[in-house]
């Protein structure tokens, strides 16, 4: 049994890259590392939340205490979400793919020996953060979705928590002078209701801790 603030909730983590098979052996992807929704998750258990971490093929191993539910692809994700639901709190750290090959091939594509080059066909993957943010029945209470900008990034990150419906983005610049792709630090803006929140440079862990204070805050 679980003391802390979060005991008894139920909170939703996505994190990671997804992989859009193109045949058997071949894949599009993401690059992400999966390390910031690994220590989202694990700073929620630590506050004695009921953890459901629907993961994609990431780098990290998944935190210990929390309930792993391994996935591929975009669909398989948003499949993941809907059966973990009802959740308290909702948070959608994954780099979800946003387009998948409209039709797998079942058989590896061969190499053409005449030198023709195979074309792909994309189709648009379902926007799990939307979908969740615009739930009419059991939306978790909290929607915590991720934007990453390389420019203009509250501007931008207004834009995308207005689009998507969720309550909170957790915006972060990863303009490469900053060095936060693949780091271990970040920075962020926490973008809600009452606007945007500058947070001081700090590791991935401590953003995870502070984020999920928050959480529990907005919770209780
Ligand atoms: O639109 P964009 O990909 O920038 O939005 C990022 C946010 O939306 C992240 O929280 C990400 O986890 C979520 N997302 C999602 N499903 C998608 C695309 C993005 O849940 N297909």
């Amino acid at each position: 049994l679980s003391a802390g603030p979060l005991a008894g909730k139920h909170v939703l983590v996505t994190s990671g890259p997804t992989h859009e098979p193109i045949d058997p052996v071949r894949y599009i992807a993401n690059r992400s590392s999966g390390a910031q929704g690994t220590a989202i998750a694990a700073a929620l258990s630590a506050l004695g939340a009921s953890v459901t971490f629907v993961t994609g093929p990431a780098d990290v191993r998944p935190p210990a205490g929390v309930n792993v539910v391994a996935v591929e692809t975009a669909q398989e994700m948003l499949g993941a979400v809907q059966v973990a639901l009802p959740a308290d709190a909702a948070i959608f750290a994954a780099a979800v793919a946003d387009w998948r090959v409209a039709s797998a091939n079942a058989s590896k594509i061969k190499k053409d020996t005449s030198g023709s080059l195979p074309s792909l066909e994309f189709a648009e993957n379902p926007d799990i953060l939307a979908i969740v943010s615009q739930m009419v029945d059991g939306r978790p209470k909290l929607v915590v979705g991720f934007a990453a900008e390389t420019d203009d990034v509250v501007a931008h990150a207004t834009a995308k928590r207005d689009r998507k419906g969720c309550d909170w983005i957790v915006a972060n610049d990863v303009s490469p002078e900053t060095g936060i792709m693949g780091g271990s630090e970040n920075a962020v803006v926490l973008i809600s209701s009452g606007g945007a929140e500058e947070w001081p440079r700090m590791t991935k862990d401590q953003v995870a801790r502070k984020l999920a204070a928050r959480v529990a805050e907005a919770l209780t």
